[in-house]
C-alpha cells in the first residue's frame, strides 16, 4: 500500500501556521489585504475565487473582491489594476485566469506590480525564480515542493520528470526541483517516447490536462507520483491526469484527486500574501 499524500491535511497545517503569523502581524498593527478580481462568470473560476476568499477569512487576511461583468474592457481592467498597485492598503493582487477573450492576458499580468503579484506570474518574478533570487513563486509548483518536503520525500539527487510545460506549472516546477538538486526532465506533447522518459522518474509530476492519461505503463515500480490535473469525468466525479487506480499498486507514494495538489495551491497563495506584507 503506497503512502497517500494528504494535501488537505498538509494545506491545513500551512494555513494554521500562517494564521498564527497573521495574528502576530495584527498585534504589530499590520493588516494584510488581497484584491481578487474575476472578470465574467466562468463557473470553475467562481469556485476557485470563492475558495480563495474563504482561505483569506480563515487566516485573517482581508479580501477585496471585484466581480466584474464579462463585457469589462481591457482598459477598464488595467485602470483597476493601476489603482490597486497604487493603493498602500492592498498587499496582493490576483486576477483569476482565464480572462475573457477580448482581454490580453499577458498585458494584464504585466500590469500587476511585481511586488503585489502573489500569483508569481509577472515576468520579473518568473525571471527571479529562474536565477534563484527571492520573489513570488507560482503557487501550484510551490505547493508540490511543500507536499514532498512535508511528506519526508527526498528530492536531492532524484530523477524528476515533469510532464507538461505551462508557464504556471511545468516550467516553474522544473526550476524549483532543480533548486532542490534534482535531475530534471521536462516532457510535453512532442516528446518522442513519453513512456520511456516517465519510467525513469523517481518522482513523476503530471500536469498535462488530460484525464487519466498516465497509466501504470508510464510509471516505474516504487515511483512517487504527483498529480496536478483536475477533471470531471462522465459521472461528474473528479479525477486527475493520472489513472489513480491503475498505478496505485505500483507506486510508493501518490497524491489523490481531489485532496492532493489542489488545496496546496491555495495554501501557497496565502503564504505569498503573508510574504507580501513582510
Ligand atoms: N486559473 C487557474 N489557476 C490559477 C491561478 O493559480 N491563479 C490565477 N490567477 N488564475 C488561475
Amino acid at each position: 500500500m503506497p503512502q497517500i499524500i494528504d494535501g488537505k491535511l498538509i494545506s491545513t497545517q500551512i494555513k494554521d501556521e500562517l494564521k498564527e503569523k497573521v495574528a502576530k502581524l495584527k498585534e504589530e498593527g499590520k493588516e494584510i489585504t488581497l484584491a481578487v478580481i474575476q472578470v465574467g462568470n466562468d463557473p470553475a473560476s467562481t469556485v476557485y475565487v470563492g475558495n480563495k476568499k474563504k482561505a483569506c477569512e480563515y487566516i485573517g487576511i482581508n479580501s477585496l473582491a471585484y466581480e466584474l461583468p464579462e463585457e469589462t474592457t481591457e482598459a477598464q481592467l488595467l485602470e483597476i489594476i493601476d489603482e490597486l498597485n497604487n493603493n498602500d492598503m492592498v498587499n496582493g493582487i490576483l486576477v483569476q485566469l482565464p480572462v475573457p477573450k477580448h482581454i490580453n492576458e499577458e498585458k494584464i499580468i504585466d500590469a500587476i506590480s511585481p511586488l503585489k503579484d502573489v500569483d508569481g506570474f509577472h515576468p520579473q518574478n518568473v525571471g527571479k525564480l529562474s536565477i534563484g533570487q527571492k520573489g513570488f513563486v507560482s503557487c501550484t509548483p510551490a505547493g508540490v515542493i511543500q507536499l514532498l518536503k512535508r511528506s519526508n520525500i527526498d528530492i536531492d539527487g532524484k530523477e524528476c520528470v515533469v510532464v507538461g510545460r505551462s508557464n504556471i506549472v511545468g516550467k516553474p516546477m522544473s526550476v524549483l526541483l532543480l533548486q532542490e538538486n534534482a535531475t530534471v526532465t521536462i516532457c510535453h506533447s512532442h516528446t518522442a517516447d513519453l513512456k520511456e522518459v516517465t519510467k525513469r522518474a523517481d518522482i513523476l509530476i503530471v500536469a498535462i490536462g488530460q484525464p487519466k492519461f498516465i497509466t501504470s505503463e508510464y510509471v516505474k515500480e516504487g515511483a512517487v507520483v504527483i498529480d496536478v490535473g483536475i477533471h470531471r469525468n462522465e459521472n461528474n466525479k473528479l479525477c486527475g491526469d493520472v489513472d489513480y487506480d491503475d498505478v496505485f499498486d505500483k507506486v510508493s507514494a501518490i497524491t489523490p484527486v481531489p485532496g492532493g495538489v489542489g488545496p496546496m495551491t491555495i495554501a501557497m497563495l496565502m503564504n505569498n500574501c503573508v510574504e507580501s506584507a513582510l
